[in-house]
């Protein structure tokens, strides 16, 4: 057994307050902590982390933990659906270009090669494990969305495919004795050995408080981060747990000042934020501004199917412009029992709020949707820490460069959750039981600092994101944000919480620190990043990825 030094202090500032967050958020011993073994840990459930764990039990066994119910995560909240090369016609070079285009010179071209061409076989793959797509003529039925030059966007139940495509995946892992999901288990921390191996998880679970998950390889598929923003179409739990998770083991992360904000989510005060698919203009719908004008044509010849950040950026321009708080999607043109076929999730929503689409316009604007950055990883979804894989909307592959093409997210989820699923089985003959695992001893000196209330908190964080670290940026107002996000550390992170609420705000704080550091840093516009201050893109200084590392 080897034992890790107990709590060793980060650097401070002058009045001695903690600066950087504490290698572990919770004290630990590991002999006193009730503990499970594992070949595979999971952490995550949406599509990424389900595909993932099917692959690995093929040849292990598979602990997977959802931070709530197996069925709540982004995926399940994913409406256009799931790009791929589906038809003769289309081509795997024209999805290549539409991907690299959209993603402004600093994709990864071998990974964008990859996912592309791996993707029709797992999307028939997953007709084949029951998922109910939307057919024509036995077919997957395709629809168009923004920055694509084909209709290559596979559906389900019309406007819920994540959700669709989640219950196939649900039932194929429930089946498998190989596989155990612990639902509502918070993953607190990443555990690493002296070696900087990753060794599993100290986590909480409802019932029994703090657990120790001993793993011989660990895959991290905890989401997306929408929720640091007030304006956003993610779920609650999507609040970057694995990113500050993933920062505090030191892990490479990068790319963390490209979020991409969806151009249309339902705007009616008071309600929350819901997605409305781009696949709904995809299929004609249109943008007009309070004065009933179509204004998309001003800024970009592809209208309302250009990508998602001139689309974004359009509407606020344009909002601005007429000083209104939203602009308008018109579908009065659709055929009404069309509509409601094609699109029942958002035609049942609309009803809840009295707008008929044959009469009412919808009220849109754009919101946080996407974190494209994340842990960095290889072709086979390794991260820079030993034994620690990432797959899913926490990885940052390069398949995005600086700007995700619509329904590309899904199809990452879904090759490299089978990528990491299988390098992670590899080399698990000796089951995680008969590893030897660390003495952890782990202790966090009192602090008599104030306590601030953690819920004002993370309003505020929020408010303060959606504000200064939005869809334009600037430095003034990014030196700001990180000057206030430092203030509220000092009272945060220096506490000892011991429920989620707690352990979700200090995270959240690390995470949107470190994306106001990158996007201080990238001094340029490229791709869903627009900084007033540097409004060219700058190929000599910037075609790079701006990493982080603790
Ligand atoms: O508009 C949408 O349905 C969103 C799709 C996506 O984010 O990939």
């Amino acid at each position: 057994m080897t034992t890790q030094p107990e709590y060793k202090q980060g650097p401070k500032t002058q009045d001695g307050a903690q600066t950087e967050p504490r290698r572990y958020l919770v004290n630990i011993d590991s002999i006193s902590t009730p503990q499970l073994f594992t070949d595979c840990l999971v952490i995550g459930g949406g599509i990424a982390g389900l595909r993932a764990a099917i692959e690995a039990a093929e040849h292990c066994n598979v602990i997977i933990i959802c931070k709530d119910t197996i069925k709540n995560s982004n995926t399940a909240k994913a409406q256009g659906g799931i790009a791929s090369v589906l038809s003769k016609a289309d081509t795997f070079e024209s999805h290549i270009a539409d991907t690299l285009k959209t993603g402004c010179g600093i994709c990864d071209e071998a990974i964008v090669d990859l996912v592309i061409r791996q993707g029709p076989s797992l999307v028939e793959q997953l007709l084949q494990w029951d998922t109910e797509f939307d057919l024509v003529d036995g077919h997957i039925a395709t629809t168009l969305e923004g920055g694509h030059s084909y209709p290559r966007v596979a559906h389900a139940h019309g406007d819920e495919t994540g959700r669709i495509i989640l219950e196939a995946l649900i039932k194929k892992v429930r089946q498998n004795s190989n596989i155990r999901i612990l639902e509502h288990f918070f993953a607190i921390d990443l555990l690493t050995n002296d070696d900087n191996k990753c060794i599993g998880m100290v986590g909480h679970d409802n019932n029994r408080s703090h657990q120790i998950i001993w793993a011989a390889n660990t895959i991290l598929a905890t989401g997306g981060a929408g929720r640091l923003y007030r304006e956003t179409t993610n779920p609650e739990v999507a609040t970057g747990d694995g990113i500050a998770m993933a920062y505090r083991a030191g892990a490479v992360l990068q790319d963390l000042e490209f979020v991409q904000f969806h151009p249309t989510t339902l705007y009616i005060a008071g309600a929350t934020r819901a997605l409305i698919t781009e696949a709904i203009r995809g299929e004609g719908a249109v943008l007009l501004d309070n004065k009933g004008r179509r204004f998309m044509k001003d800024f970009d010849e592809a209208a309302e199917l250009a990508p998602r950040d001139i689309v974004s950026r359009a509407i606020i321009t344009q909002m601005r412009k007429t000083e209104t708080t939203h602009v308008y999607l018109d579908v009065r043109h659709f055929d009404k029992s069309y509509f409601a076929k094609r699109f029942p999730h958002i035609n049942e929503l609309l009803e809840s709020f009295d707008i008929d689409i044959a009469h009412d316009l919808i009220p849109v604007r754009p919101s946080a949707h996407y974190m494209i950055g994340g842990v960095k990883t290889d072709s086979l979804a390794k991260t820079s820490i030993e034994n620690l894989y990432a797959c899913g909307e926490i990885a940052s592959t390069g398949l995005h460069g600086a700007n995700r093409l619509g329904s590309n997210s899904l199809l990452e989820g879904l090759v490299f959750g089978k990528t990491a699923g299988k390098a992670a089985s590899q080399g698990t003959e000796a089951s995680a039981a008969h590893l030897k695992h660390p003495l952890i001893k782990y202790r966090i000196p009192h602090s008599d600092r104030t306590r601030l209330d953690a819920d004002d908190v993370r309003n505020s964080l929020r408010a303060l994101m959606w504000r200064n670290l939005g869809i334009t940026r600037w430095a003034q107002l990014l030196g700001e944000t990180q000057e206030i996000i430092s203030f509220w550390q000092r009272y945060v992170m220096d506490k000892i919480f011991d429920s989620p609420d707690g352990w979700e705000c200090q995270n959240m704080l690390t995470a949107c620190l470190l994306m106001a550091q990158s996007a201080q840093k990238r001094q340029e516009s490229r791709g869903v990043h627009f900084r007033n201050d540097f409004p060219k893109t700058d190929d000599e200084h910037f075609r790079k990825h701006i990493e982080i590392v603790r």
